[in-house]
C-alpha cells in the first residue's frame, strides 16, 4: 500500500504535533508491559514507537486482520515491539494472538474491541492487569457482558473522539474510498445507511456531499425520529433493499444485512461496511455464489437475476481499501489515545475495578 513508507511514515510524523506533544508528556514507562489490540496501518506507528521511546515494553495483536499492514508491524518489530498480526491472518492464528498477547504477562491493555479483556475473563485467573484502555463503541458493548477485574477507561464516548472521529472522519473517508476504489462517486444513486449513530450520521451526510440521495434505516426509535430531525427519509431494511444502489452498514452489530436482504436487493448494487465487524454482513452466503474480481478490493458475485458488489470482504471499507482518517484529524484521536495510555499507567490504574469514562483532567492538555 505504502509507496515509500519510510517517506510516508516522516509525513505522518510530521502532521501529528498532538500525538507528538502527548508522548512528550508521559512519564517514563520502562514499568509498563502494554498489550496493544488494534489497528495496524500506518497512523499508529507514531504512537508505538513513542511508546518505545519512553520505555514500554509493547506486544501488538490486531482488532482486525483485514486492515493490519504488514509493513508496519515489521516496522515496529524492528523498534523493539514484539507482534503476532499479520494481514488476512486465519481465525485460528487471530485467536492464538490473544493466547499470545496474555502469556507475555502485559500489565496493561490498550484495546479497540475488547477482544484482550473478553479473552483474559473466559478464565479465573491470567495476567494481573493493572488497568486498560478501550477506544471502540463496539469495545464498549462487549464489555456490558464481562464484570472486568480491572479499570478500563472507555474514550470512546467522548465528544472529542467520537464527535469528531466517528461523525467526521469514517463516513468522509469511506465515500473518498469509495470513489477511488470504484472511480465511481453516489450522483443518481439511491444510498442506504443502517444504523444512525455517530458513525452512521457522518455516513449519511458525506454520502450526500458525494452525490447520493440518502436513506437511514435504524432500529432504535430515538436514533431514528433523530434521523428524520436531520432530514433523512427514514425506512425499514427489509423495504430499502430492493431499490438502493449503495448500502452501507455501521451498527457495529452482527448480521445486519443477511441473505433474505441480500437475496432481495437490487441488481448492480454496492454493498460496504464501516461497522467494527464484517460479520455485519452475511458474506459467507455472498461467498457460496459465483464470483469475480473487477477491480482490487471490488468482489462482484452473481446470484440469480443479479450481480451485487461486495466491497473489501465486508471488512471496514475506510481502512481496508483506503487510508482511513486524514492525518491531521487522526493526531487529535491519537494524541488523546496516548493521553489516556498516560491515565491508565498511572492515576487510573488505582480506579475500581469496572468501566469508566476517561476523566476530563487527563485528556484535555493535548488538545
Ligand atoms: N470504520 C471506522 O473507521 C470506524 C471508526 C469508528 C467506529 N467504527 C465502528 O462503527 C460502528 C458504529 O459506531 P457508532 O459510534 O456509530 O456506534 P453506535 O452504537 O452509537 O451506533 C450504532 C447504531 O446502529 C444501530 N443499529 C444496530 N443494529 C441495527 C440494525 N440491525 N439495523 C439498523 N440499525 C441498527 C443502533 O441502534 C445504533 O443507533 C461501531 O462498530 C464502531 O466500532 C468504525
Amino acid at each position: 500500500m505504502y509507496q515509500d513508507f519510510a517517506a510516508e511514515l516522516a509525513w505522518a510524523r510530521r502532521h501529528m504535533p498532538r500525538t507528538a506533544k502527548a508522548l512528550a508528556a508521559l512519564p517514563d514507562l520502562s514499568q509498563v508491559r502494554l498489550a496493544c489490540n488494534m489497528h495496524l496501518d500506518l497512523k499508529m506507528a507514531p504512537l508505538v514507537e513513542g511508546l518505545i521511546e519512553r520505555g514500554a515494553k509493547l506486544f501488538l495483536t490486531t482488532c482486525n486482520p483485514t486492515t493490519v499492514q504488514d509493513q508496519v508491524v515489521a516496522h515496529l518489530v524492528a523498534k523493539g515491539a514484539e507482534a503476532m498480526a499479520w494481514r488476512d491472518m486465519s481465525d485460528a492464528d487471530w485467536s492464538a494472538s490473544f493466547d499470545a498477547a496474555l502469556a507475555w504477562g502485559p500489565t496493561h491493555l490498550c484495546e479497540m474491541g475488547a477482544d484482550l479483556t473478553a479473552r483474559l475473563h473466559q478464565f479465573a485467573d491470567g495476567p494481573a492487569i493493572k488497568a486498560g484502555l478501550e477506544a471502540t463503541g463496539s469495545g464498549i458493548s462487549r464489555l456490558g457482558g464481562v464484570a472486568p477485574r480491572y479499570p478500563i477507561f472507555n474514550w470512546d464516548d467522548l465528544p472529542v473522539k467520537e464527535g469528531l472521529h466517528n461523525r467526521h472522519m469514517v463516513g468522509l473517508t469511506a465515500w473518498h474510498t469509495f470513489f477511488q476504489t470504484t472511480h465511481l462517486t453516489l450522483h443518481e444513486k439511491t444510498v442506504l445507511v443502517i444504523g444512525y449513530g455517530l458513525v452512521g450520521q457522518g455516513v449519511a451526510a458525506s454520502a450526500k456531499a458525494y452525490g447520493g440521495q440518502v436513506l437511514v434505516a435504524e432500529t432504535d426509535p430515538a436514533r431514528a425520529l433523530q434521523a428524520r430531525y436531520d432530514g433523512w427519509p427514514v425506512v425499514t431494511l427489509d423495504e430499502a433493499v430492493a431499490s438502493a444502489e449503495v448500502v452501507a452498514t455501521a451498527t457495529g452489530a452482527k448480521h445486519v444485512l443477511g441473505r433474505q436482504q441480500l437475496a432481495a436487493m437490487k441488481d448492480g448494487a454496492f454493498i460496504l461496511n464501516v461497522g467494527h465487524v464484517a460479520e455485519e454482513i452475511e458474506v459467507p452466503f455472498l461467498k457460496a455464489h459465483p464470483h469475480s474480481q473487477p477491480m482490487p478490493f471490488v468482489n462482484a458475485y452473481a446470484l440469480p437475476g443479479r450481480t451485487l458488489y461486495l466491497l473489501a470482504d465486508g471488512s471496514m471499507f475506510n481502512l481496508t481499501a483506503g487510508y482511513g482518517d486524514s492525518l491531521n484529524a487522526f493526531d487529535v484521536t491519537l494524541a488523546v489515545m496516548v493521553a489516556g495510555i498516560g491515565h491508565v499507567v498511572g492515576a487510573g490504574q488505582g480506579a475500581e475495578p469496572g468501566l469508566h469514562l476517561l476523566p476530563e483532567p487527563a485528556w484535555r492538555a493535548v488538545l
